[in-house]
């Protein structure tokens, strides 16, 4: 245990991602079991700047491993990303006696506990997003359940796409980043995956491309939409009237955030959860935990912050310091 740090805030912020509960789990117990107190936030940073904070034992996490969603709840908050909203949430985890925040989220979440951690709260991130687009981590939690929720989804379009021999367009979610699109089209042998790291906007390659199947006696033609690419409607319009070849999009949405976190997911956030204590044990405090190689390392929170206004916003803050409101 480590001896300046006796209470544990967790909290889970964003848009959720299977596997969260696993590691709201594996923090609270591998805390409780090192002899810290654990509070847990409700509604990520917006219930945190409402003070909706309550004890959590080990029962209060039990039967939730298999669970997707957060049973903490979540959010996105529009004040935690100001320097009022920032200076708050320090004032309410001091009031709260919290000596250590434990933020489970992506990107967003990651740097609003970097702005925490700039008013002098000792914050550790678990990076937990479905679109595995934290740069400095190899693995997020949620990553494995949503491209499996979505290869499934992918394998039952073949079948009608197949029957009907239409081109089928699925639009998958990733934010900016392609990774969802890109693991679900290899693993699906999608025709063509349109990802923004890789696709140049040149619609001709993929008509031509579809002509070229057709002519070999291929009977669909399955194309990955990564959403920021464009709207996949809009697209299958276009690519049926200069081909002639009925054309259908499905966007998947919000079911790939959902479902029960698959064991991959659950060994994940187990795995990333102790580590986040065990960073707190040694005192290696303002770090998030991430993966390489496989395995669970701290590196510095400020890794998150990508941009340089952002990296000026947190060294201007005297580290020290706690903004009372
Ligand atoms: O970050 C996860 C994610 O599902 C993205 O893939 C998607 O762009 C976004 O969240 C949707 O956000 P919201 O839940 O705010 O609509």
């Amino acid at each position: 245990m480590n001896g300046e740090i006796k209470t544990i805030g967790v909290l889970t912020s964003g848009g959720d991602a299977p596997g969260m509960n696993a590691a709201v789990r594996a923090v609270t117990r591998t805390a409780i079991t090192h002899g810290y107190i654990v509070k847990g936030i409700r509604r990520g940073y917006h219930g945190l700047l409402k003070e909706e904070i309550e004890e959590l034992n080990s029962k209060s996490v039990s039967d939730i491993i298999h669970r997707g969603g957060t049973v903490l709840g979540t959010a996105r908050s529009k004040s935690m990303m100001t320097p009022e909203g920032q200076d708050r949430a320090a004032y309410i985890l001091k009031k709260h006696g919290i000596d250590c925040l434990v933020a489970i989220g992506g990107d967003g979440s990651l740097k609003g506990a970097a702005s925490i951690m700039a008013r002098g709260i000792p914050v550790i991130g678990i990076p937990a997003t479905i679109d595995m687009d934290v740069a400095c981590t190899e693995y997020t939690i949620g990553f494995d359940t949503a491209v499996n929720t979505a290869l499934d989804a992918l394998d039952k379009i073949r079948d009608t796409s197949a029957s009907h021999e239409r081109v089928s367009i699925i639009e998958v979610m990733g934010r900016g980043a392609g990774y969802i699109a890109l693991w679900v089209g290899l693993a699906g042998g999608a025709e063509d995956v349109l990802a923004r790291e890789t696709y140049d906007g040149n619609e001709q390659v993929i008509v031509d491309h579809i002509i070229e199947n057709r002519a070999l006696g291929k009977r669909h033609h399955i194309i990955v939409n990564a959403e920021s690419v464009g709207d996949s409607e809009e697209l299958a319009k276009r690519i049926e009237t200069v081909t002639g070849i009925e054309t259908r999009a499905t966007i998947l949405g919000y079911l790939q955030r959902g479902g029960s976190p698959t064991c991959r997911d659950r060994v994940a956030a187990s795995v990333f959860g102790e580590k986040a204590i065990e960073l707190i044990d040694k005192g290696e405090l303002n770090k998030v935990v991430v993966f390489r190689g496989n395995v669970p390392l701290g590196e510095d929170i400020r890794t998150v912050i990508t941009s340089e206004q952002e990296m000026t916003d947190l060294e201007y803050l005297n580290p020290r310091k706690l903004v009372r409101t």
